[in-house]
């Protein structure tokens, strides 16, 4: 059977031309990204089309909608390196990680870390996590003036316990200190350690983790255990080849930065939209008791929670924590008869497409239902939907980040409910990742 040409294969009659020059000033561009990044793509797109240039930081083609992600991500995924184009981000205090390698070295040590991400790892790790999020619902108080650094503090609070297997509580404060400066540091503007303070500290942070870890290898060599380091000091590829000591932690500290901000910005999002659409919140109750859930094994729950499957896919529409996925061209191609020369900094904008009109009804209402298997609007294009990327560098961690979010939101349901103060309404900034601007205070009601 013939396949259809891939959207940057089709033919046209039109001489391929080179992408313009941003409209806009530099300043400006660095200004309207930082400040009002889906406002600055929409005018863009607007004036100019699906592609065009910008030059927030540095000059970058944007290529929008679903055929731009599956030309990036997919069909013409070996032209473009993601090495390349997060190397300046992540390259010095996350380096080794996934996003740092292309080809086969990435798909190499993809397979070595797959193990980690197997069905019965990830129910071992929600099984160690669980005692971690009663004790910190617990402790939660009616008129709680910052939900966000609760969140991004349980969080961490798991990664640690779940990736490195920390238990004490006087340890987890010093791997917490150090990871909040690793993870600050990573999406620091400034990233020369001479002048960057925030980026200095993470390097030193950096050193300062990489020297407790190491004993943590060599005991989980010596004893295997069920966190994260553990399955990773024993996987072993097709060759018997094992991944060495500062492999593991350089790949478990990127999975922590990878896995961290990531989580957090979508636990809050989901809180905003919860409490602006309460009716919601009673209906993923009354799921929970229908299927009797209290009496499920933790690992279980989650495949059963279909609503909130369909609530938390529709809070990573409206939200996508990551907005855009960059990537470095490795040779001159062409894409909606545009000419795109090797070296290019690209980058496709999921977050963008969540919102087209041509693949979401009413594209900014919160409508869980379009996720249903009767409208499954996610499969009008196959990469219409990319909160977690596409393709081989695909996030590892989807099925991870979608079960705990998923038993924390049904914890969080089953012990509160919860909206916004009255008159209160939430800011969010956009990029690097999305979090709320400033403090987001919620107010809880203890439920009976
Ligand atoms: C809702 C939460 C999350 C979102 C929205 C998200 C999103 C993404 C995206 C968009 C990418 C692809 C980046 C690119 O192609 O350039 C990615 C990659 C990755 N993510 Fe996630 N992520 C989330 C949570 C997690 C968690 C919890 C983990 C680990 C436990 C994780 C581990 C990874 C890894 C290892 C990669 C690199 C994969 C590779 O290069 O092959 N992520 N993530």
């Amino acid at each position: 059977m013939a396949m259809p040409p891939s959207p940057g294969d089709r033919q046209s009659s039109a001489t391929p031309k080179r992408v313009p020059a941003s409209e806009t000033s530099r300043w400006l561009d660095l200004y309207e990204f930082y400040t009002d990044f889906s406002q600055a793509i929409f005018k863009r797109y607007q004036a100019q089309g699906r592609v065009f240039r910008m030059a927030p930081f540095r000059d970058i083609v944007l290529m929008l909608g679903a055929e731009a992600n599956q030309f990036l991500l997919v069909t013409h995924s070996k032209m473009f390196s993601a090495e390349l184009a997060w190397k300046e981000n992540i390259g010095v205090l996350f380096k080794g990680g996934l996003l740092n390698h292309d080809g086969h070295d990435h798909r190499q040590l993809r397979r070595l870390l797959m193990p980690a991400f197997r069905q019965e790892a990830l129910a071992a790790y929600l099984v160690q996590a669980e005692p971690l999020i009663d004790q910190h619902l617990r402790r939660w108080t009616p008129q709680c003036p910052d939900i966000y650094s609760h969140l991004k503090e349980l969080t961490l609070q798991i990664a640690i316990k779940v990736f490195f297997g920390i238990e004490l509580e006087a340890e987890l404060a010093i791997y917490n200190r150090h990871i909040t400066a690793m993870v600050a540091g990573s999406i620091s503007f400034v990233k020369a350690p001479i002048i960057g303070r925030t980026y200095r500290q993470a390097l030193k942070s950096r050193q300062a983790l990489v020297r407790m870890l190491l004993p943590l290898v060599g005991e989980r060599r010596r004893r295997p255990t069920a966190d994260m380091m553990g399955q990773l000091c024993q996987s072993t590829g097709e060759d018997g080849q094992m991944l060495s000591d500062d492999d593991i932690i350089d790949q478990i500290l990127f999975i922590m930065m990878a896995a961290h901000d990531t989580t957090a910005s979508t636990l809050s999002s989901l809180v905003y939209e919860l409490s602006k659409n309460p009716d919601w919140q009673t209906k993923l109750r009354q799921e929970a008791a229908e299927i009797d859930a209290g009496h499920l094994a933790l690992p279980d729950l989650p495949d059963q929670l279909i609503l909130h499957q369909y609530v938390i896919k529709e809070t990573l529409r409206l939200n996508t924590p990551l907005k855009v996925i960059p990537r470095v061209s490795l040779e001159d191609f062409i894409f909606d008869d545009f000419s795109i020369p090797a070296g290019q900094l690209i980058s496709i904008c999921p977050a963008f497409c969540h919102y087209m009109s041509e693949y979401w009804t009413e594209p900014e209402r919160f409508d869980p239902l379009r996720f249903s298997p009767e409208r499954a609007e996610h499969k009008v294009h196959p990469y219409a939907y990319t909160p977690f990327g596409g393709g081989i560098h695909m996030c590892l961690g989807q099925f991870f980040a979608e079960k705990f979010v998923t038993v924390i939101l049904y914890k969080m349901l089953a012990r509160f409910s919860w909206q916004l103060p009255p008159g209160q309404d939430i800011r969010f900034q956009q990029v690097p990742i999305q979090r709320p601007k400033g403090k987001m205070p919620l107010h809880l009601s203890l439920r009976p």
